[in-house]
């Protein structure tokens, strides 16, 4: 049977392609005049944040000294990935400066003219770099108020001439540091799983990196769309730092979001689906979303995600964990077939682990 196409939807995928087509991203309906949004950004009330519950105390993620003493550092971040799934680290020996010069080349890419920035705009997310707005605005059913500048860093290193000038340095200058970061992170995540502390290195998760940097700049009509919509990482892990503009990050935490303050020179590290998966559920991929921003200032973030390079091997909880007892909880996949599922639906809640779920009660 043919899908049915009703007149609003008809009108929305026009005003959507004309949108993506114009190449000017949500800053550039920003700058264009605008005082409402387009409809097509107007999210349905259940994805909205509610006024907040008055005489409760502000839920906040954990704060993770890394200079500590290794045992307690371990066991802190275990506590942490097993149960909010998020938190924010310090002492962690990056350079405030390198935080500040990436966040700021991402910023200053952004707020160059519509003429300057459309040279990089596509949606051919295989290629080294690019820019764009809602990666899933042909499959979402609300667009987001946020654009998004992709670099893939490796296995492949991207073509440097297809980066923005004023990005390449610090952007080079930034994975290289977070792959340092990442490989500490993963050590201690391994020991506190109670595996080998190289194994995740091993199945090649450091290898597979994705920098992709958001701009949210101020929304005109906050309460009616988000920044980003409630969703889980899909990788192993990922590696965020956000400028001053805070308080819009927020992380599901029962039914309740807690927020993730901004503390200068801090970084935010969440863990993914596949580890989730390959943990056997021990530690948690946990729901975020970004509100729209309602500052007179833009939000900039750069999110570092994970992910294995090896693409054909199979991917499932490690089979040390899995005893009688404590059976597996997912089923193996590859993760390309894992990666297709991901960038076919709309950024949209935690449904990926759900999908390679294997159902203990059964038998
Ligand atoms: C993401 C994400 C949050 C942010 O890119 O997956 O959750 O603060 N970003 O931009
Ligand atoms: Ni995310």
């Amino acid at each position: 049977m043919a899908p049915v196409t009703t007149e609003q939807d008809y009108d929305r995928l026009t005003e959507v392609k004309q949108f993506d087509e114009s190449k000017i991203g949500v800053k550039g309906l920003l700058d264009s005049g605008i005082t409402t949004i387009p409809r097509f950004f107007h999210h349905p009330p259940e994805n909205l944040p509610g006024p907040k519950p008055k005489n409760r105390p502000r839920l906040t993620i954990p704060v993770i000294d890394l200079s500590g003493d290794r045992s307690t550092v371990v066991e802190q971040i275990r506590q942490s990935a097993s149960t909010l799934g998020f938190f924010q680290i310090i002492n962690h020996s990056i350079p405030v400066t390198l935080i500040d010069s990436a966040v700021g080349s991402v910023k200053e890419f952004f707020e160059q003219p519509n003429e300057y920035k459309m040279r990089f705009y596509h949606r051919e997310a295989g290629k080294g770099a690019a820019y764009s707005t809602n990666f899933d605005l042909y499959q979402s059913k609300a667009a987001s108020w946020r654009d998004t500048l992709q670099v893939r860093m490796s296995p492949v290193e991207p073509d440097w001439n297809a980066v923005p000038e004023m990005c390449r340095a610090a952007l080079a200058e930034w994975d290289k540091a977070v792959v340092g970061l990442g490989e500490e992170l993963m050590l201690i995540l391994c020991d506190g799983l109670g595996v080998k502390s190289d194994k995740l290195k091993e199945l090649s998760c450091l290898e597979g990196r994705a920098c992709v940097s958001h701009y949210y700049p101020t929304c005109p009509q906050p309460e009616l769309t988000v920044g980003i919509a409630s969703h889980t990482d899909p990788g192993v892990l990922t590696v965020l730092v956000q400028n001053e503009v805070g308080g819009l990050l927020q992380v599901k935490c029962g039914d309740d979001w807690a927020d993730v303050e901004a503390v200068h020179g801090a970084i935010i590290i969440n863990i993914g689906d596949l580890l989730q998966m390959m943990s056997n559920d021990e530690y948690k991929s946990v729901e975020h979303r970004v509100l729209a921003n309602p500052a007179q200032g833009a939000r900039v973030s750069i999110a570092v995600f994970f992910n294995p390079s090896n693409r054909d091997k199979l991917y499932g909880p490690f089979p040390e964990l899995i005893s009688t007892t404590n059976p597996a909880v997912y089923r193996e996949f590859k993760y390309d077939d894992y990666m297709r599922r991901f960038f076919t639906k709309e950024l949209n809640g935690k449904t990926l682990t759900n999908f390679y779920k294997i159902d203990n009660t059964k038998e």
